[in-house]
């Protein structure tokens, strides 16, 4: 049997690890990695592969950046091509980036079978472009592996209710196998930093960095906790923030607090992230990370994942020009009672090959 997967994105190349890993055990398949190059930096995408012992790419479609339709549709072009030649039984998409739906796209017209990597989110708010990607790859999936029962009811509300698994979260297989190798006092070390005398703050949307008032209220509100709490602000800067610090003149706002750095690789985050106050972020992957690892967090956005907001051990600011931020801190450093088990056993790779296995026999 021929599988082929299709990565683009950070929060991708980590759940492909573990998946990967899991397919090469079962040795009797053939596994076509295929690479968009919608991330192409190699903070962003070559360390990721390196440390997380992920086999070289079989193919680079080398995308890029561009608006959505531009990445959308070269993705798309490029891809089918691809699956022309290869021809594989099986298409492999995870998450909710352009590069998922291009390939979804793509493989339901060719009437390939897919299997979709964390199906069943939902915001239901269309600020977010992952919650259209993710809609509509659900909707033309074959097999939808949910990270949760909350994913598999909200399928289950549009009518999807063949081909569905709650597999767990593969992304907390990776956290149990790699958990190991964190070093957080070496990474601590690094940046001068002491336990429980940081925050990681973690800031990449658009709706959050394109706008310049609210990407000013953000960093103000970094510094204003940083002052109030005497903690270090650990900020990895994804490179859209770090272009829009400059074009909007906000310089200035990062004060001697505030600790600025390229984006972190996996391990160097979660080695980080360990010994963290808490981390404030707009990153559904990093707030799942970071509460495996036990922490509180601020998320930077109307909606994230809400298992865990639910129990509020994640505390949501919509809007950030207007609130508090040293009360929102001071609110949820009083947190307690952390919700264990949200996302599953830390066996859903195993289980997703399983079933991709029993589809084929
Ligand atoms: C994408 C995903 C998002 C995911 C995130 C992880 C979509 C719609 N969004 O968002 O779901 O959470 O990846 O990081 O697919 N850039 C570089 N070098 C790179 C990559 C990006 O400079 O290697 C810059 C470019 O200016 C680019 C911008 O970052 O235009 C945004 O990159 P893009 O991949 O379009 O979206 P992300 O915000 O990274």
């Amino acid at each position: 049997m021929k599988i082929l997967s299709l990565v683009g994105a950070r929060p991708q190349f980590i759940k492909e690890a573990v998946v990967n890993r899991a397919v090469r055990d079962k040795n009797a398949w053939t596994h076509i990695l295929v690479h968009s190059g919608q991330h192409y930096d190699f903070n962003m995408s070559g360390a990721f592969f390196e440390e997380l012992g992920i086999p070289k790419p079989d193919y680079y479609l080398g995308v890029g950046s561009g608006s959505h339709a531009v990445q959308t549709a070269d993705a798309m072009v490029k891809f089918e091509r691809l699956l022309l030649k290869e021809k594989p039984e099986m298409v492999l998409l995870y998450g909710d980036t352009n590069t998922t739906l291009a390939g979804a796209i793509d493989a339901a017209k060719m009437h390939i079978p897919i299997a979709h990597v964390e199906a069943g989110p939902r915001t239901y708010n269309k600020i977010f472009p992952e919650e259209v990607n993710r809609v509509l790859t659900d909707h033309i999936s074959d097999l939808l592996f949910a990270c949760t029962s909350l994913n598999v009811s909200n399928l289950a509300k549009e009518g999807i209710v063949q081909g569905v698994y709650n597999t767990g979260d593969v992304m907390y297989d990776l956290y149990l196998r790699m958990c190991h190798n964190f070093e957080p006092q070496i990474e601590m070390g690094k940046l001068g930093l002491e336990k429980d005398k940081y925050v990681i703050a973690t800031i990449h949307r658009d709706f959050n960095t394109d706008s310049r008032d609210t990407f000013a209220a953000i960093l103000t509100g970094l510094g204003a906790i940083s002052f109030r709490y005497d903690l270090k602000i650990v900020l990895p800067v994804h490179p859209r923030a770090r272009k829009r610090v400059s074009e909007f003149r906000l310089e200035h706002l990062l004060n001697d607090n505030m600790i600025v750095c390229e984006p972190l690789g996996y391990i160097e985050l979660m080695s980080l992230t360990q010994n963290a106050k808490f981390v404030v972020t707009d990153s559904g992957r990093f707030q799942k990370e970071s509460y495996w690892a036990g922490k509180r967090g601020l998320l930077v956005m109307p909606q994230g994942w809400q298992e865990i907001t639910d129990t509020g051990w994640h505390k949501l600011v919509p809007e950030p020009a207007l609130i508090d931020w040293e009360q929102a801190a001071d609110e949820i450093m009083q947190r307690t009672g952390y919700p264990k088990n949200l996302f599953g056993d830390g066996h859903a790779a195993e289980k997703i090959v399983e079933i991709i296995g029993r589809r084929f026999s």
